[in-house]
Parts: structure tokens; C-alpha cells; sequence
């Protein structure tokens, strides 16, 4: 097995994998379009390439942090030569459809590609408790699995490239709604002199029961039974309204809540005020995915 690999992609998320490496005694390459962004890196051991092709020549892993499917045409297409033979562990965010796109461009120039998806930030780098979502041909994520797991827990969803990408967006559009609503609680308690300190306990509490509420409608949503009898968008819509109103009251922005306001109005002129909020996952487009 591989005790080597190259890092092409030195942002946060590039220089805790090469640490990790390192960490775990690999033989580690690396480069960066900045190249000063290497540095701590070349001082713990790891040697600098000075040009993509050289990277690419170094090791057959080449593992790529980047910040998108674009930035990985723009490092790699002038060195595509280089790639045959390669076996490319995408961890740069991008659609399924781009991604998709990307490994059969890999193996145009002769290279293996491996999409995936990582769920932590840069701390949880080399913690196997976190997970990165992988998608690509098995044979290579089994062969490879192992330095994989160098830098998070692996989760394989299947040979579709696109599928981490799209488990990794799925996990996206929850988090970023959810972190910008609680963002958004903080502005609203600060205007009314409450300070993140004191109002955060009560947002993780609300946050931690969560499981409990996505446990209960799981069943009942992939059963398509969205019936009322819990609580119903009658209720939800005039409770969002007296969020709007309080925001608006407290001279903080009320755009979010007055979007997500608009949603549950939308169902109830959909007809469905007596059914539950669940009923939002078809209005939203989504069908009974079950
Ligand atoms: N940071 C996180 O907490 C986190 C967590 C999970 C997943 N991710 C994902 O992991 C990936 C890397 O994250 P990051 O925070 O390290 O991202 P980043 O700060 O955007 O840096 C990524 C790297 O991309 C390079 N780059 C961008 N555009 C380029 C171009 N046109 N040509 C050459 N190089 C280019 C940057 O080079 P320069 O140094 O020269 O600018 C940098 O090395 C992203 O796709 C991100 O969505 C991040």
C-alpha cells in the first residue's frame, strides 16, 4: 500500500491533509498556486513541487483540495500529460454534475478519479470520527481505502461520481440554513441586549432535539402521510408571522424568516393549511422519494 501521496490544494482544508499526512509518517509532496501557503508544511518534512507535472509525477495519489471543479481544470489542464496513471481523490466541493463531468475528463487523460465530499472542517482532519462521502469506481476506493482513511472515517456511496458530490450538498443545504438561522437568532437577541452567550445554550438545545422531531416524520413522510394531527401549517404560518413581526420590531433584517414565511404561505394556498409542515417537501418539488 501507498505511504506516499501528493497534495495539490493548499487552503485550510489541503494543509491539515498534508499535516495529517506527515502526521502519519507518509512520504508527502505538495503543491500550491500560492506557493508561500506550503511553507509550514516544507518545514514539517514535506517536499515542495515546482510545478503541477512535477507534483503529479511523485506520487500515484494525488489527492486535490481545491475550491471547485474549475480550479482543478485550471491547476491540472496545462499538465494533463502528467496524469496517466494517476489516481485523483477529488476533495474539492462542487455539483454532482460537475463532478461527474470531471472524472470522465480524468479518464480522457488517462487518470482513475475519486470524488468526495468531506464533513468536517480543517480541526477534524485526521480524526476518524468524522466522514468524508466517496463515490467512484469500488476496486479503487477499496485499494486505496486505507489512505483514505489517513484523513477522515470513509462512507462509499456508489460507483456514480456524482453521488458524493450529491450527499455532500444534501449535508450543505441543511447546515447552511441552519447555521444563517441561528446567525440570524443572534442579531435578533442583540438587538434586544441579549448576548450571544446567553441565547446560544438555548439555540443548541433547540438544535440537539432536533433528532427527535426527524426520527418522528421520516416514517411518516416516506409513508406520504402528512396528515395534522401534530401541528399544521395553519398553525406554523402564524407562528413564523410573530417571528417576522418581532424582527421587523427590532429593527433586525427580516428577509429570512419572511422567505421561509412565504414557503408555509404557499402551502396553505396550495390547500394544505390542515396538513402538517411535512407537506412542505412537496411543495418544495421533492415527491415520496420512498
Ligand atoms: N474549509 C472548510 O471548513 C471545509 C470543510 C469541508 C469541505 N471544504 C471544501 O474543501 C475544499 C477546500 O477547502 P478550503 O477551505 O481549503 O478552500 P479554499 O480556501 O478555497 O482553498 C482551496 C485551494 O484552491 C486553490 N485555488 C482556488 N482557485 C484556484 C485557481 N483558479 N487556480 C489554482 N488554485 C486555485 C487555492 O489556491 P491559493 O492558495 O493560491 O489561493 C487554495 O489552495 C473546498 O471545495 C471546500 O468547499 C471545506
Amino acid at each position: 500500500m501507498s505511504t506516499s501521496v501528493t497534495v495539490i490544494g493548499l487552503g485550510p482544508m489541503g494543509r491539515a491533509m498534508g499535516g495529517a499526512y506527515l502526521d502519519a509518517g507518509y512520504r508527502v509532496t505538495v503543491w500550491n498556486r500560492t506557493a508561500s501557503r506550503a511553507d509550514e508544511l516544507v518545514a514539517r518534512g514535506a517536499v515542495r513541487a515546482a510545478t503541477v507535472e512535477e507534483a503529479l509525477a511523485a506520487n500515484e495519489v494525488v489527492v486535490l483540495s481545491l475550491t471547485g471543479y474549475a480550479a482543478m481544470y485550471a491547476v491540472l489542464e496545462p499538465a494533463a500529460a502528467a496524469l496517466e496513471g494517476r489516481v485523483l481523490v477529488n476533495l474539492s466541493s462542487d455539483t454532482p454534475e460537475n463532478t461527474r463531468a470531471g472524472a470522465v475528463w480524468a479518464a480522457r487523460h488517462g487518470a482513475r478519479h475519486l470524488t468526495g465530499g468531506v464533513q468536517t472542517p480543517p480541526s477534524g482532519i485526521g480524526s476518524p470520527e468524522f466522514d468524508t462521502f466517496y463515490s467512484g469506481p469500488r476496486d479503487l476506493f477499496e485499494r486505496y481505502e486505507d489512505v483514505l482513511k489517513v484523513l477522515t472515517g470513509t462512507d462509499y456511496r456508489g460507483e456514480d461520481p456524482g453521488l458524493a458530490a450529491l450527499y455532500y450538498q444534501l449535508q450543505m443545504d441543511l447546515f447552511w440554513t441552519t447555521l444563517t438561522a441561528w446567525l440570524h437568532m443572534l442579531a435578533l437577541a442583540d438587538a434586544n441586549g441579549i448576548k450571544p452567550s446567553e441565547i446560544t445554550p438555548y439555540a443548541a438545545g433547540t438544535l440537539g432535539g432536533m433528532g427527535q422531531f426527524l426520527d418522528f416524520y421520516t416514517p411518516r413522510i416516506e409513508a406520504g402521510r402528512h396528515s395534522g394531527d401534530v401541528e399544521r401549517i395553519s398553525m406554523a404560518v402564524a407562528s413564523l408571522d410573530h417571528v417576522v413581526h418581532t424582527t421587523r420590531d427590532s429593527g433586525v433584517d427580516p428577509a429570512l424568516p419572511a422567505a421561509v414565511l412565504e414557503t408555509f404561505r404557499r402551502g396553505a394556498a396550495e390547500g394544505y393549511e390542515e396538513d402538517s409542515l411535512t407537506r412542505l417537501v412537496e411543495v418544495f418539488g421533492g415527491g415520496a422519494a420512498a
